[in-house]
């Protein structure tokens, strides 16, 4: 049954064409089984601003989902979890302003609060740890940009929930999204940025894969593309792995290579059981009514000669 259904997903998974860029210097998985099968381009980049060079190895059809993956990044840690929930920077996100005291109930670490131009709006780890990496991709053979739709990257009630407070941007002392990430949020769309909307949902695993958009035409294999990568965010430093995933789905959704294999293996261990207990069965069975150990069938048998005593 796990044989047949670990098949049937690598079946299905293989219609997904996943191209990975690795691009910096940490090598990490916190995922078993997930590296097989998954191309994997080593290119570590040092330079601010950096372009790569891509061949696309397989056809991929539209829409291909542009995605980042950082590894590991605990996002599901508890504080970390807290500081954008209804204890942390919630009433900021939905458009409230919170000063003095409460401010300080709601992001206690002055860091995750405070910078030397004035109060982050929104505070908290979560907000303070954006992921600004930026790419930007091209087809080698004319230069032209290929355009990479956020539009549909957050949840729709992510999105609902999040507002900007009122007056903004005019308070002052304020060190909004879009003066902290402004190559990523612009000052129009502040916390309704897709990508920001997103990243404010903990990822439940240390492996963090999330959207930045999608292409909506097709690439063909064999061709060239140039990816230019702006590197902002600090990774050397906390030792996380970034990828850029370029993914044509498959009706599953990815290429589920790791759940595959984890289903074999499942699989094979369960036939391994399965031959022990046949192979016990079949050559060293026990009686029935045959106590399991010696040790208890010795018990058993002084037990019974100090009743017969009794009687
Ligand atoms: C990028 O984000 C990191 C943390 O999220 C921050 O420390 C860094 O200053 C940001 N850089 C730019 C240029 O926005
Ligand atoms: C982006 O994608 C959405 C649907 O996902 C579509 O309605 C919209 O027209 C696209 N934007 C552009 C500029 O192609």
């Amino acid at each position: 049954m796990l044989f047949a259904l670990s098949m049937l997903l690598s079946q299905l998974g293989q219609q997904a064409v996943e191209v990975s860029i690795h691009y910096s210097l940490e090598r990490h998985s916190s995922v078993p089984f997930a590296e097989a099968g998954r191309k994997v381009l080593p290119a570590p980049c040092q330079a601010e601003v950096c372009t790569l060079e891509l061949l696309v190895p397989e056809d991929m059809p539209a829409p291909i989902h542009v995605m980042y993956h950082l590894d590991p990044f605990y996002q599901n840690y508890p504080n970390y979890i807290q500081s954008g929930s209804r204890k942390g920077a919630w009433p900021q996100l939905t458009g409230k302003i919170l000063s003095g005291d409460e401010l300080r109930k709601h992001c206690p670490v002055t860091a995750t609060r405070e910078s030397a131009h004035g109060s982050f709006f929104p505070c908290g780890l979560q907000a303070g740890s954006f992921f600004n990496d930026t790419f930007k991709l091209r087809r080698a053979k004319d230069l032209k940009e290929l355009f990479i739709n956020e539009s549909s990257v957050a949840r729709e009630d992510d999105l609902k929930r999040m507002r900007n407070p009122p007056g903004y941007p005019n308070g002052e002392d304020m060190e909004w999204l879009f003066m902290r990430y402004p190559e990523v949020i612009s000052l129009a769309e502040g916390v309704k940025n897709q990508r920001f909307a997103e990243w404010m949902r903990p990822s439940a695993l240390p492996s963090v894969l999330k959207r930045i958009g999608q292409l909506d035409e097709p690439l063909s294999k064999g061709e060239t593309i140039l990816v230019e990568i702006g590197l902002r965010f600090p990774a050397s430093t906390i030792d996380v792995e970034k990828e850029l995933v370029l993914l044509s789905p498959s009706p599953i959704g990815g290429s589920s290579h790791a759940l595959s294999r984890f289903l074999l293996y499942a699989s094979a261990s369960c036939w391994v059981l399965a031959l022990i207990v046949l192979l016990c069965e079949k050559c060293c069975k026990r009686p029935l009514g045959h106590p399991r150990f010696e040790r208890m069938r010795i018990a058993q048998d002084s037990e019974s000669s100090e009743s017969d005593g009794a009687v």
